[in-house]
Order: C-alpha cells, then structure tokens, then sequence
C-alpha cells in the first residue's frame, strides 16, 4: 500500500509523518506534497530523508492519501484522488457535513467509516477532543445538554499560528507592539472569543462545528449544544470546559470509573495533589487528558469536567491515521481502482 501525505510540510503533517512512524497501518511507500515552495525540500521518516514534491493536479500514485493542506486544495483535488483508486482521509472541514462522507473518531464510530465512497472527513480538532471525553458518557447516561467552553491554541491555525505567538509574543517582550495576521487580534497576552467567521446566529463557524459534528459524530440530531471558542497564547493542545446535563443522574465517582477505562481518555483528576488536564501536560500526548470531574450545581445529577487534548494528535494527525489503521483492520481500506 502506498501512501501519500499532502501538506507534508505543515504543523499537522510533521505530526503525520511522527505518528506514521510508530503506526501498526502496513504500507510500503510513503509520499510527500505540499506547495511547489517546498518542493526538493527533505523531511526525514524512519531515519531517511524523503524529498518533497510539488502536489499535482490530477490522481496521486498512491492507493491512501492524507490530506492537511486547507479545504481549498481538498475541495478541488480530493475527488481526482478518489478517481484516481486513492482512498481519501480529509483533515479540512471541504466534505465534513456531505451526508456521504462518513465523519469519524474511531474511539466512537469506528464502523461509520467502512461506508465511505471514497473520502472520510477527520473531525474539528475542539470536537474530536470532546467527543473522546463525552461519548462513553452520553453511551451509558444520555447527554441531554452540552454546553462547551473552549481554550484553543495557536497551532488551530497551522505552523503560521505558532510561529505568530513566538515572533510577536518576542516583540512584546522587546518594548514593541504586537502584530496580527492569522489571528483576528494580536494573541500575546490576549485571548480571542474569535475563532472562524460569524454566522447569522452570533455564533462563530468554529462554534458551530462543535455543534453539527459532535451530532453527526455521535449519532444524535437531537443533542443540544452550545460552544464559546476561545484563542488563547498557548503552542498546542486544546481544553475545554464541558457542562453536561444527563438524561439520567450520573455521580462524578462514577463517571471517574467509566472513563478510567474509555480509549482514548486519561483520567488526570486529583486537585488535592493539583492534578488536572493542561496543556503542558497533555501536549504530545495520543490520550485525551480528562479530570475537574465534577457535579454540576446546574444540572440535577449533571456533570462538568475538564478536558485537554493535543490539537495537531488526537485533533488531527492522530485521529486520521487511526482511521486508517481501523479501516485496515475491518478490511475497508479497499482501493477501487479508476
Ligand atoms: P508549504 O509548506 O509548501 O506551503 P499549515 O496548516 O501548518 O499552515 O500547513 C499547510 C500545508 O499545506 C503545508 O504543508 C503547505 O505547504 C501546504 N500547502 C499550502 N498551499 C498548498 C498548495 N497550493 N498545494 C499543496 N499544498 C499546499
């Protein structure tokens, strides 16, 4: 099997390459893309160096492509790939909501992806954190409410983000006033309840994808959700304040226990010993940090907790070659030649 990154060069696909590295998915080639900038550019795998190529307009040799390189360029070339025999995993929002594109975190709907035409969709990065953490618990005691507050790093918005924290949080510190160009403000020493663009209904884009892909994602139309999505000064990995009212009581005791043994999750919920989810320990971490698991004083027999999960792994290179190992394994990654 041969596989294929696109945006090889960027802060998720340097992750990719990280993650394939150590992956069980059995393949024998791997290829990289990005921009024709980066193309006879070097990454290394496995201790080699791999040359990058320019990405091409038409179908890819390759029978599994990765794709991080913007909904634009995946809107455009995804379908060609396909035509082409690729199976498609797509980290950008372009196929999300189409209803034949199955959207997927393998921890929760492994088997939605053994439908696909073709493309799979990985999910937001704030909504597969989430949905690692909500999932076993909507499973046993039925989510009625989720109300989501989020704290997002700066590698949301790729390599360009983080670097924009360091070169102007640099400036700062150096007596000169902060710029801006991925973020809708400066971001040292700021944080932005601004993420995406604004929808007719007050919410950001970025909101609203909390909303319709954890639906999609978990099976249930009729989950009510609300997301503030907040930037914060931070490199990478994302946390979330979650409020959950249940359809049925759920102590914290138990929802400690049912999470001590959900994939995906690790239980980090001790404050007497100052033990909880951040960033700076949740980052390059595949597991989901999970902890402040609380009783809502809201909701009767609700619950609130804390979650921190690496953006660029469990976010998104992660989450998409685990589809791919998932899908290898139910036999699905199946190639259907053009
Ligand atoms: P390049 O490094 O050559 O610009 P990030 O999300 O970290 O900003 O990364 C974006 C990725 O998408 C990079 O690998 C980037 O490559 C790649 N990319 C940007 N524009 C194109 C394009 N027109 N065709 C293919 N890849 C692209």
């Amino acid at each position: 099997m041969r596989v294929a990154i696109v945006g090889a060069t960027g802060a998720v696909g340097h992750e990719l390459l990280k993650v394939l590295e150590t992956s069980s998915l059995d393949f024998s080639e791997l290829q990289l893309y990005a921009s024709p900038r980066s193309a006879g550019s070097t990454l290394e795998f496995r201790g080699q160096p791999l040359t990058v190529q320019a990405t091409p307009d038409g179908a890819l040799p390759a029978d599994l492509v990765l794709a991080s390189a913007g909904g634009s360029i995946s809107k455009e070339k995804a379908p060609r790939w396909v035509e082409g025999g690729a199976v498609v995993i797509d980290n950008s929002s372009a196929f999300r909501y189409d209803d034949d594109v199955p959207l997927v975190v393998p921890e929760v709907n492994g088997e939605a992806a053994l439908g696909h035409k073709g493309i799979i969709a990985n999910p937001n990065c704030t909504t597969a954190i989430a949905v690692v953490a909500v999932a076993p618990i909507h499973r046993k005691y039925g989510v009625k409410r989720m109300i989501v507050s989020t704290y997002q790093a700066t590698s949301g918005a790729g390599q360009k983000g983080m670097d924009e924290l360091l070169t102007e949080t640099h400036k700062v510190l150096h007596g000169q006033d902060a710029g801006h160009h991925e973020f809708v403000h400066p971001i040292p020493f700021n944080v932005i309840p601004h993420i995406d663009v604004f929808q007719d209904n007050g919410y950001t884009k970025e909101e609203m994808k909390v909303v319709w892909e954890t639906r999609k994602i978990m099976g249930d139309e009729s989950l009510q959700i609300s997301c503030t999505a907040v930037r914060i000064p931070t490199l990478r990995t994302h946390s979330e304040a979650i409020t959950l009212e249940l359809e049925r009581p759920a102590t914290p005791e138990a929802i400690r226990e049912l999470l001590a043994t959900a994939a995906g999750v690790e239980v980090r919920d001790d404050p007497s010993a100052k033990l909880y989810p951040m960033p700076l320990t949740a980052s390059g971490k595949y597991d989901v940090e999970v902890g402040r698991i609380r009783q809502s004083l809201v909701f009767d027999g609700g619950i609130e907790l804390f979650v921190a999960g690496d953006q660029l792994l469990k976010g998104a290179a992660l989450n998409a070659v685990q589809i791919a190992e998932d899908l290898q394994r139910r036999g699905g990654l199946k190639v259907q030649r053009g």
